[in-house]
């Protein structure tokens, strides 16, 4: 049973959602308390999964309280329930928080949402690494886009649309503006998938606020000495979004679909990028084994970490609040044929997409090892289709199109 703990300084609202949510009480154990304060000394006492918190409250508001939460209980998963007119303060509160809802909240929502994060916790089974992802409050860019992005903001007379095409440049950055945009709490309709359309909706100043005083954006920092091939990690992003985006066009005019596929190709390796930035050390160990044992990537991240990129990826993303075929296609973008899928979805597009990059750039060869899986192709039916498919995208790539 997952343990949650709301917090609100206002008792007719706790009382509300008491009454809101007695039908789930033989599935969550709910707590509720009506301070920063109260919150703290009960989860000194004891385990939650979960906590649900007001942001403006007197004494520790709501952003310090998830900020203290983050740094003393690690695994735990962190909400944000916010008033709309409180949007400035809500903004401090992107970083600590992985989901941001807006009060009033309807049962349904905040039902879902909780079930949602708590159903993404049995992605990964070790619970070390849970800690570490969980953790995770920002995502570091490439250095000369966060430059970049930097000095356009400073400018005055900056465009919102060139701010958004250098987020969508970046995997990082698109990330986490897409983390906030298809958040309830901005209330705009679900599921936005274009990073420059995320950067138009929040808007210039909000932009300006997010990157330049809380700091949502950084800068990779890394040891020369490590071989972390993080320009090939962009590189592969970038190709694979657009084979997955045209592979979508071939099979479907659904403009959903298409978005999403360019997306998922985009962050489909996104665990490369929280595990060699976030445990350096470790995942220098993984690559050393890939390079020199020719080992196969994800097979290795197993061995030394327990779980591999696709799920780690998947995870972080779940937390924040990704669409459910997002994540699914991330986490068996190696393995498809586990589950034996239905063809034409995302899952069958992404691994097609991920292996024609790995092919088509040898620039990229140290990532590679990610073969087509010809046992998934022939259950679905698509072996032939695949051939045909991957001598298009070949032709476009070698044309210079992707
Ligand atoms: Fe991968
Ligand atoms: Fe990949």
């Amino acid at each position: 049973m997952k343990k949650v703990l709301f917090v609100d300084d206002d008792p007719s609202l706790i009382n509300g959602l008491k009454r809101m949510l007695r039908p789930l009480r033989k599935e969550w154990d709910m707590h509720f308390v009506l301070s920063g304060q109260e919150a703290l000394e009960l989860l000194s006492e004891s385990h939650f999964d979960v906590i649900v918190s007001d942001m403006r409250m007197p004494g520790i508001n709501g952003a310090e309280l998830l900020a203290r939460v983050r740094k003393l209980y690690p695994h735990m998963i962190r909400i944000i329930l916010s008033g709309y007119s409180d949007q400035a303060l809500l903004l401090k509160a992107v970083r600590p928080a992985h989901q941001f809802l807006s009060k009033p909240c309807d049962a349904e929502t905040l039902k879902k949402t909780v079930f949602r994060v708590s159903k993404i916790q049995d992605i990964l089974n070790s619970s070390e690494v849970k800690k570490i992802i969980a953790q995770v409050d920002s995502l570091p860019s490439l250095p000369h886009l966060y430059r970049e992005i930097t000095g356009k903001l400073e400018q005055e007379d900056t465009a919102i649309k060139d701010i958004g095409e250098i987020i969508q440049k970046d995997i990082g950055m698109s990330a986490q503006i897409l983390k906030l945009v298809n958040s309830s709490f901005f209330g705009f309709y679900n599921n936005i998938s274009s990073p420059v359309q995320a950067a138009t909706l929040l808007g210039l100043d909000t932009i300006k606020t997010l990157v330049l005083s809380i700091g949502i954006f950084s800068s990779l920092k890394y040891d020369k000495e490590m071989k972390i091939p993080f320009q090939s990690l962009w590189n592969h992003s970038a190709l694979t979004a657009s084979l997955a985006k045209h592979i979508a066009q071939l099979i479907s005019d659904d403009k959903i679909f298409i978005s999403d596929a360019y997306l998922a190709g985009f962050l489909h390796d996104i665990g490369i990028l929280i595990l060699a930035s976030k445990l350096p050390e470790k995942y220098q160990q993984v690559l050393s084994r890939v390079y020199d044992n020719n080992e196969n990537i994800w097979e290795v991240e197993q061995k030394v970490l327990g779980t591999s990129h696709a799920e780690i990826g998947a995870y972080l993303l779940g937390l924040w609040g990704f669409s459910d075929n997002t994540i699914e296609a991330i986490i068996r973008h190696h393995k498809p044929e586990v589950f034996g899928d239905e063809p034409k979805s995302l899952i069958m597009v992404l691994h097609l997409a991920d292996s024609f990059a790995h092919h088509l750039d040898p620039a990229i060869k140290e990532l590679a090892m990610a073969g087509l899986n010809q046992k998934y192709l022939r259950e679905i039916n698509h072996i032939e289709q695949a051939k045909e498919w991957f001598a298009e995208c070949k032709g476009l790539y070698e044309e210079g199109a992707m």
